[in-house]
């Protein structure tokens, strides 16, 4: 069966969302946004994360407090526009492990080359957040997840600001056993392989080059 998307819709990403798709917010200013975005996105996607308990001293007495179970999760940023989502991710979980994958965009097939790879340890163990802005044709996030699974993550959830519908057909066709988070789901992709209406091209408005 295919895992859902989650659109998460929350009123503040979505007002977030809004200033950084105008062309005329500065690239400070849509780094912070995407920064506090991550961190939002990032509460959202870890919900469900099992807890055990642990026994603490309060000022007033013991207590059997709940405390994160297992292996720390690993937050995985597709280079070098997921950057941008994982420095959020990792404000609120700075003790997650990164995997960096990097990849770029053939320009005439839109195909995903890889060029870098460097993951943590014991994966099969770990939750594994791949983080890509852009959910556009799907061929970055489906080879980054596969890349990953191939690395024995078993446990892979996959997190993006803005998705179109044809990236997330493609990337569950080929992982139909991952679920998906995204902000929002935009209408279609253009010839260029390019959300629409979207952000523009999110590693260029996060870094200020073109
Ligand atoms: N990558 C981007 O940065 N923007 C898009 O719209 C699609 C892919």
């Amino acid at each position: 069966m295919t895992s859902p998307v989650n659109e998460v819709r929350h009123p503040l990403i979505l007002h977030k969302l809004s200033i950084m798709r105008d062309k005329r917010t500065s690239a400070q200013t849509f780094r912070r946004l995407m920064r506090e975005v991550g961190m939002l996105l990032a509460y959202e996607v870890t919900r469900d994360l099992d807890l055990t308990t642990a026994v603490i001293d309060t000022p007033l007495g013991p207590m059997d407090a709940p405390t994160l179970a297992g292996k720390k999760l690993c937050i995985a940023p597709i280079l070098r526009a997921g950057l941008g989502l994982a420095d959020g991710m990792l404000d609120l979980m700075p003790s997650a492990r990164v995997a960096h994958i990097g990849l770029y965009r053939d320009p005439e097939t839109l195909a995903a080359v890889q060029y870098y790879m460097k993951a943590p340890d014991l994966l099969d163990e770990r939750l594994t957040l791949v983080v890509d802005p852009m959910l556009a044709t799907g061929n970055s996030a489906a080879h980054a997840v596969r890349q990953i699974k191939q690395r024995g993550a078993r446990r892979i959830r996959f997190v993006a600001l803005l998705a179109a519908p044809e990236g997330i057909a493609r990337f569950h066709t080929e992982h139909p056993d991952v679920d998906l988070f995204v902000a929002a789901i935009d209408a279609r992709l253009n010839d260029h392989g390019y959300i629409v209406p979207g952000l523009g091209d999110a590693g260029d408005r996060l870094y200020g080059t073109r």
